[in-house]
C-alpha cells in the first residue's frame, strides 16, 4: 500500500511538472481544505526544499503572508544553514489579519530558525502622496534594499474571492476583480484563468517583475478548491518549485 502511495505521488508530480511547466513539484498526501495537517506536511516539505536552495552564505528569504505560509513557518526547526539567513516580508500589508501577515511570519520563521528577520513597516492602505514620501524614508529604504537583494522568495496562491474577502476589500475593488473574472491571488496580484494581472493590491516591496532575478521562488499552496488559481497563476509566474497537496494535484490534472 505505502509503495502505491508513493508511486501515485510521484507520478502525480511528474505529470504536473510537465502541464504546469514548473520544474519541481511536490505533492504531499491529502487535501488541506479537509484536513488541517496537510498544511503542516506541505510545510515539512517547503522546509527541506528551502534548505536544498540555501546558498553557502548570504542568504536573504522573502516571504509573504497566508496560512500556508506561516504553516511553513511553524515547521522550521534550528538549523546551522539557516542560522545566517535574514527573513524579510515580501511586500507591505495587504489587508490580512496579524497571523497571517508576512512581518508576523517573517518574525516567525526567523525566531524558529534563530535566524535574524528585518520587518517592513508600512501602513496597508495609504494615499499615493503619503506612499511617495514613504518611500523615500532612510528606513523604509535600507529593508527595501534588503528585500530586493533576496536569494529566495517563498510564497503562497489564493483564490480570488477567497482572498478579498478575507482582506476587508473594497467594494469598487470587488466589483472590479468580478467584471475581469479574478480566479487567483499571490503577492497582492490578481489574475484571471489566463494568468493575466486584473488587479494590484497597491503596497510596497517585491512586485512581480522584481522576481525574475531571484534565484528560488518557491510556491506553496494546496486544497482542491484552489486548483485553478494554482494553475492561472502558474501559467506566466516565474516560480520554480510547487508545493501542493493531493487535493489540488488531482483537481488540476482532472480539468488539464
Ligand atoms: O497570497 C495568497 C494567500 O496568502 C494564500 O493564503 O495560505 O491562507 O490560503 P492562504
Amino acid at each position: 500500500v505505502v509503495m502505491k502511495e508513493v508511486f501515485n505521488t510521484r507520478s502525480m508530480e511528474e505529470e504536473l511538472q510537465a502541464k504546469l511547466g514548473v520544474k519541481e513539484v511536490h505533492v504531499v498526501p491529502g487535501d488541506s481544505d479537509q484536513f488541517p495537517w496537510v498544511k503542516k506536511e506541505m510545510g515539512r516539505t517547503c522546509v527541506n526544499v528551502i534548505k536544498r536552495n540555501l546558498a553557502m552564505q548570504g542568504n536573504i528569504i522573502a516571504v509573504t503572508g497566508g496560512t500556508t505560509i506561516a504553516a511553513v513557518a511553524e515547521m522550521l526547526v534550528p538549523d546551522s544553514d539557516l542560522k545566517e539567513s535574514l527573513f524579510v516580508p515580501a511586500r507591505g500589508g495587504l489587508g490580512e489579519q496579524v497571523e497571517n501577515q508576512a512581518n508576523t511570519i517573517c518574525a516567525t520563521m526567523a525566531r524558529k530558525a534563530m535566524g535574524t528577520y528585518r520587518l517592513l513597516h508600512v501602513p496597508d492602505q495609504v494615499s499615493k502622496d503619503a506612499y511617495e514620501s514613504l518611500v523615500l524614508e532612510p528606513s523604509i529604504q535600507s529593508i527595501l534594499k534588503l528585500i530586493h537583494s533576496a536569494t529566495m522568495v517563498i510564497h503562497g496562491i489564493g483564490e480570488a474571492q477567497t482572498m478579498a474577502d478575507r482582506r476587508d476589500t473594497e467594494e469598487d475593488v470587488l466589483a472590479k476583480l468580478k467584471e475581469k473574472e479574478a480566479v487567483a491571488e499571490a503577492f497582492g496580484y490578481y489574475f484571471n484563468k489566463s494568468g493575466e494581472i486584473v488587479h494590484k493590491v497597491p503596497t510596497i516591496g517585491l512586485h512581480l517583475n522584481d522576481l525574475e532575478s531571484i534565484n528560488t521562488i518557491i510556491a506553496v499552496a494546496g486544497g482542491a478548491s484552489k486548483a485553478e488559481a494554482i494553475q492561472a497563476y502558474l501559467i506566466k509566474s516565474p516560480s520554480q518549485v510547487l508545493i501542493t497537496d493531493e487535493g489540488a494535484a488531482k483537481e488540476i490534472l482532472a480539468k488539464l
